[in-house]
């Protein structure tokens, strides 16, 4: 395979639609081939030139998806993964028992919950603080011994907005790392490696494929250097590794990712606004909206839009937020996000004990329909 380098110079978008210019030199195809082979050829001197020996640490599948998304997060490498929690928790597994964690409290609810169950128990000491107060994570890092602050932004449920470059500071200052959970701003919105951040995670399941048929997470680092050796080591040992035919359909998926989330973007904020200071509407929660308190924030990090995530609260309790999501017919009552179809959920039902998500709150993913149909449609199911 062959790639134009100068496509470098390119903007994002084009970079991704052309898949940074791959070609297939056996055929000419502007199609990325599938390599299926879980082996390669051993040189008969007994080398491995071809730098590629068994399927759990190598596949030439992956290397597409992984340099585009190293070209689009400005990034050094990336590491694609089996999952969003099998690339995240890669990164906790490459600490070592008794490394100290700051973390958000508002995080993705199943993180969150192997962080404080399977994580603690491994001997990680995690201490979750509301990271958009910068005072709070500023007293939770301690010097010398925090290993890594983890992030998330716009975080679920209710997509509270850290502020990446301070918290690099904070981090930095006390010789920390600075992960961020990037899946819902995406490398089209948000670049945290530009701001400071040590690496980036994505459920790639989300925009990055965009059509709700593939299950995948990558991450993406600064710098190759050996604590992203040891995040390599966790995948290569516990062999959470994206299978090909995934891998594929990822890099096909993240070809059209500036279009989707541009009109996802546009569609979330003209729903943002419809909705808020709606008579059957207590709130909606949107970075896009003055009202919220990540506004200001999420203005100077994100570019271009404030993501197709929001989240609305009911007027009449769980009941009634129950009711509306049950009587949707264009949106789709499901759970996950980042789809080209918008979902709708009842997300204290999926979160249970401990979640920030109060029960008259209802989470949207706006995908990439007619933003009126999408209104329309939800206006009935409220009234
Ligand atoms: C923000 C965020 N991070 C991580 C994950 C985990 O990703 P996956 O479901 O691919 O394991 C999700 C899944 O919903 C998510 O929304």
């Amino acid at each position: 395979m062959t790639k134009d380098d100068d496509k470098n110079d390119l903007h994002p978008s084009t970079r991704a639609a052309q898949g940074l210019g791959w070609i297939d030199e056996t055929t000419r195809a502007v199609m990325p081939p599938l390599h299926f082979a879980t082996t390669f050829i051993r040189d008969p001197d007994n080398e491995y030139r071809s730098g590629r020996v068994y399927g759990r640490a190598d596949n030439p599948t992956y290397d597409q998806p992984e340099a585009l998304l190293t070209s689009l997060e400005g990034g050094a490498e990336a590491l694609t993964f089996a999952s969003g929690m099998a690339a995240a928790t890669a990164v906790f597994l490459a600490l070592r028992p008794g490394d100290h964690i700051v973390a958000s409290r508002v995080m993705y609810w199943a993180l969150r919950k192997w962080l404080t169950t399977a994580g603690a128990e491994w001997g990680l000491r995690i201490d979750l603080v509301d990271t958009d107060r910068l005072d709070d994570l500023r007293a939770a890092v301690r010097p010398g011994v925090t290993r890594l602050v983890w992030l998330e932004t716009p975080a679920n449920p209710t997509w509270v907005v850290t502020d990446i470059e301070a918290a690099a500071g904070i981090a930095h200052a006390s010789g920390a790392l600075l992960a961020v959970d990037s899946t819902v701003a995406t490398p089209v919105l948000t670049r945290p490696i530009a701001l400071g951040a040590d690496i980036v995670m994505h459920a790639a399941t989300k925009y990055l494929n965009g059509h709700s048929d593939v299950v995948a997470g990558a991450l993406v680092t600064a710098a190759k250097d050996e604590f992203w050796q040891r995040v390599r080591a966790v995948r290569t040992g516990v062999g959470g590794i994206l299978g090909p035919m995934e891998a594929w359909l990822l890099m096909r998926g993240m070809r059209t990712l500036y279009v989707r989330v541009e009109r996802s973007c546009r569609s979330a904020q003209a729903v943002a606004e419809h909705f808020a200071g709606h008579p059957a509407v207590e709130a909606v929660l949107y970075p896009g909206l003055p009202s919220h308190p990540g506004h200001a924030v999420a203005a100077r990090q994100m570019q271009g839009g404030f993501g197709g995530m929001l989240s609305i609260r009911v007027k009449g309790g769980e009941d009634a937020a129950i009711r509306t999501a049950a009587r949707v017919k264009v949106w789709k009552r499901a759970t996950s996000l980042g789809g080209v179809e918008s979902l709708i959920e009842h997300r204290a039902s999926i979160e249970g004990a401990g979640t920030p998500a109060s029960p008259n709150l209802l989470r949207l993913s706006v995908g990439i329909e007619d933003s009126a149909d999408l209104i329309a449609d939800l206006e009935a199911a409220l009234r």
